[in-house]
């Protein structure tokens, strides 16, 4: 069950820093919102784990920073692994789902948070998340940072949301574009004709 509503991003003032200007149409999180945010939904976890020891399973490579941001802030006994998925379609459309990296530690009879950058069509939660269940976790929980309802089409939901985002192609704080713009601090909104060349 969601333990709060994701906030919608409130219409941001902010300009794009000149360096991005060319490529990034307009600022949709700003550095200090994401980080507001993030502590936020560390405290919901922290409530609802108890204390409890947890495996955080992070999807890469999109979730970098965001990982980095909120495990810092989560007071629990926790251990880190990583699967690496990559989705081989071009563009902004989700390709063939491949997965690159396994699973090292054991989660069997374990709590584990999933953590990914953002849910869009679903179609990746639904590939790792019976992978995930068939090792016999005791229970699962998905942290998503961005969750775009409108482009669902799994069945598939997360627990902690970071923030409703509307369908607009996004980059950055590590959501990437052929790879490119996962350094900015900030997530943007791509300029069309980016990826429209
Ligand atoms: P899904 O499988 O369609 O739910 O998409 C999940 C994956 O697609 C994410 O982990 C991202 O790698 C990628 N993705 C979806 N939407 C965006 C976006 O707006 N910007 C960057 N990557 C995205
Ligand atoms: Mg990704």
């Amino acid at each position: 069950m969601r333990i709060s509503v994701a906030p919608k991003p409130v219409h941001c003032r902010c300009p794009v820093p000149s360096k991005w200007r060319a490529e990034v149409e307009r600022v949709l999180l700003t550095d200090a919102q994401i980080a507001r945010r993030v502590q936020t939904i560390a405290r919901e976890i922290e409530r609802d784990y108890h204390g409890r020891e947890m495996v955080v399973v992070a999807l890469l490579n999109g979730t970098v920073l965001f990982l980095a941001d909120l495990i810092r802030h989560l007071s629990l006994p926790l251990r880190l692994d990583f699967m690496g998925v990559s989705s081989y379609g071009s563009g902004t459309t989700s390709g063939e789902l491949v997965f690159t990296k396994e699973l090292q530690l054991d989660v069997c009879r374990r709590d584990v948070l999933l953590v990914d950058d953002i849910l869009d069509t679903g179609t990746t939660l639904s590939r790792v998340l019976p992978k995930l269940r068939a090792l016999q976790p005791r229970r699962i929980k998905v942290c998503v940072l961005l969750d775009k309802p409108a482009r669902r089409v799994a069945k598939v939901a997360a627990d902690y949301v970071g923030f409703e985002i509307p369908d607009v192609f996004v980059v950055g704080y590590g959501l990437d574009y052929a790879e490119k713009y996962r350094n900015l601090p900030f997530v943007g909104v791509l300029k069309p004709a980016m990826y429209k060349l």
